[in-house]
């Protein structure tokens, strides 16, 4: 006799759980792609101990988590090892953990004596959770998909921003240091692009220092291409030192809007003119020089999943 079959082994649902960090984002994953959108709550107690619970069972469905690990950076990791461990524990067969920014990344080697390798510890605490496949945008570097075993997707977001900037033959493209330089080598490409990149070096923590510029940018249009802003000084430099060496304007590109602090005050009144960046970490309202670049589809795409018809 041939076993039985029943629909729930020959369908697998997704579900799409959020943490607080990006609701919207989730919300609107949920929508474009018309999979279930599965509340969870998240309290606190006195305290200030998360207490996560999902609104119901997983019953073997596949749950993706969207969390951006930003600011408050150690309360949305904290809140996404527990929604993962929540899933699990509630029958969900396979986890995907979607953490558009990446909170930790910077720090993926011993760049100073008697420090952690954090970007690594993290990737293993993700690991012990129990999540099955980390879907990313534009990590920091490359070093954080080797420090886990499970199956990490990091999104390029290049496509992304090559379609939203305008060609030109007077453009270049600027890395603001050396760290991004493939980064910025790749926009250039998609974009017929020259390319010039800035000797960044840093002294002291959150701040920068900007000496000089590799390749020619005088008389040119410039687009600095990063993948972080967080306090803003390394746009802000960059753009100063660009206009400095005779540049026509400045433009910015940027993945993940940190912005911490007075970040967008300073940005706004740097002299850049447009600041292109993602929906990666949610914001409030943006000075008019921003544009916000939706990142639902290129995650889709990532996933293999298409619009609801
Ligand atoms: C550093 O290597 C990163 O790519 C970014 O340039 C950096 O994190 C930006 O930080 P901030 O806005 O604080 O200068």
């Amino acid at each position: 006799m041939s076993p039985t079959i029943s629909y729930r082994d020959l369908e697998i649902m997704t579900k799409i759980i959020a943490g607080n960090s990006s609701k919207k984002l989730a919300h609107g994953l949920s929508e474009y792609l018309g999979m279930e959108y599965l509340d969870a709550q998240i309290e606190r107690f006195a305290d200030q101990e998360l207490r996560v619970q999902l609104a119901k069972h997983m019953h073997k469905d596949d749950a993706i988590i969207v969390q951006s690990t930003c600011k408050p950076a150690n309360e949305h990791l904290m809140e996404l090892l527990l929604l993962v461990d929540a899933a699990k524990r509630a029958g969900a067969r396979e986890v995907t953990a979607l953490i558009p920014y990446f909170g930790y990344s910077r720090q993926d080697r011993a760049s100073y004596e008697w420090g952690p390798v954090s970007a690594r510890l993290v990737a293993t605490l993700l690991e012990a959770s129990g999540v099955d496949h980390i879907i990313t945008l534009d990590l920091h570097s490359h070093e954080t998909e080797g420090f886990f075993k499970i199956g990490v997707q990091n999104i390029d977001p290049i496509p992304l921003f090559a379609a939203a900037v305008k060609k030109s033959a007077n453009l270049v493209v600027v890395s603001p240091d050396v760290g991004g330089f493939m980064r910025a080598k790749r926009l250039a490409e998609s974009l017929d692009a020259d390319l010039a990149t800035i000797n960044k070096s840093r002294s002291k923590h959150n701040q920068c220092q900007m000496d000089s510029i590799i390749g020619e940018v005088t008389g040119r249009d410039c687009l600095i291409v990063d993948d972080i802003a967080d306090t803003g000084e390394t746009i802000c430099k960059a753009a100063a030192l660009l206009k400095d060496n005779g540049a026509l304007k400045v433009d910015a590109i940027v993945t993940h809007p940190v912005l911490s602090g007075d970040a967008v005050h300073k940005l706004d009144n740097a002299p850049l003119g447009q600041i292109i960046t993602t929906n990666s970490i949610e914001q409030g309202a943006l000075p008019a020089k921003f544009t916000v670049v939706d990142i639902i589809p290129v995650i889709a795409g990532a996933m293999g999943c298409f619009p609801r018809a």
